[in-house]
């Protein structure tokens, strides 16, 4: 398998630790013929294998990252197309938990924009942080309405949450169904020193929650949507690509007026202009006027990547 310039590549991203960031994007696939991608956390490397290759070549690849990148170990995520839609593929085999090459790390905690997160590079596919919205959690942090109201949905490991807390924030609710990230996403609090009640972690469908919140009048100025671009809930089955419209409608219910949603979504089938008809269709279904204030975009580790959209909207 002919390799880019593994040293060359990660020249480009020389200058992320110096701004307080050791979990990056080292390689993507934009830069690798579609090959493979690799994150880097603190010593740790994730090498994303998009590419059906042998176990011996698997490894060379993995040694040459590593050493590229002076890295102690390297985790490997095998993410063949067919293979995620196999329900027979053994999760270990996706995602084996011992480092394919060097040194096991089952915990590394490592910095984004400064602040500290959890990473376990053989816990699963995903390893605790979603780099490519590291941009978007910067926003957050930035623009968290002082003294305000925040709903993170979707909240997997609570990143989002978490950089509105520590922006001026006063309360935050995070929505997720897995307990076992909510529970990850209060060590990431922790870390940050900062000391949540249990009631800023809600366990459950997002759905559910956001018409409860809604019987509640519960409202939030600045509300987070990151859905996955599937999600099976109580409800059924949810598609962003049918289903974001209804999505936004719920969220605008509980957003104050002057408040502010932020709308994500990762299917990269859905181009910047569709997604945007689609949360546009959901305000109108809520009858909110809004006017759409910017689109964020990944970071510079992700260069040409066009799967990530996100946009900011003020509600009337
Ligand atoms: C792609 S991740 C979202 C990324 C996240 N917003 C972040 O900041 O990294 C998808 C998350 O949605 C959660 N999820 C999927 N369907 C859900 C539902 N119906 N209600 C609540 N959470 C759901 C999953 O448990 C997972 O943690």
């Amino acid at each position: 398998m002919p390799l880019p310039h593994l040293p060359t590549l990660l020249a480009r991203r020389a200058k992320l630790p110096g701004e307080g960031t050791t979990v990056y994007r080292a390689a993507h696939t934009t830069e690798t013929d579609g090959l493979f991608a690799l994150d880097v956390a603190g010593d740790t490397g994730v090498l994303s294998l998009y590419a059906d290759l042998t176990p011996g070549e698997e490894t060379r690849l993995a040694a040459a990252c590593g050493d590229a990148a002076g890295l102690a170990g390297v985790y490997l995520k095998r993410r063949p197309v067919e293979a995620r839609h196999a329900a027979n593929v053994a999760r270990e085999w996706l995602s084996p938990p011992e480092p394919v090459w060097g040194e096991e790390r089952t915990d590394v905690v490592a910095l984004e924009n400064g602040v500290p997160f959890l990473i376990r590079p053989g816990d699963d596919l995903s390893i605790g942080l979603f780099t490519d919205a590291r941009p978007m959690r910067a926003w957050v942090r930035e623009h968290a309405p002082p003294g305000g109201r925040v709903l993170n949905t979707f909240a997997y490991t609570c990143g989002f949450g978490l950089n509105a807390a520590l922006g001026r924030a006063e309360v935050v609710k995070n929505v997720d169904l897995s307990r076992k990230v909510l529970a990850w996403g209060q060590e990431n609090y922790a870390l940050s020193g900062l000391a949540a009640p249990a009631t800023d972690f809600l366990y459950g469908d997002v759905f559910e929650w956001l018409a409860r919140l809604r019987r509640r009048g519960d409202t939030f100025d600045l509300v987070i949507l990151d859905p996955p671009s599937f999600a099976r809930g109580r409800g059924g089955v949810w598609r962003a690509e049918s289903d974001y419209g209804a999505l936004v409608a719920s969220a605008a219910d509980v957003t104050a007026p002057g408040g502010r949603l932020l709308a994500m979504t990762n299917h990269a089938g859905l181009s910047e202009s569709a997604f945007e008809r689609l949360v546009a269709s959901g305000l109108t279904k809520a009858g909110r006027r809004a006017h759409l204030d910017t689109h964020l975009h990944p970071g510079e580790d992700y260069p040409g990547a066009t799967h990530l959209k996100a946009q900011v909207w003020t509600l009337g």
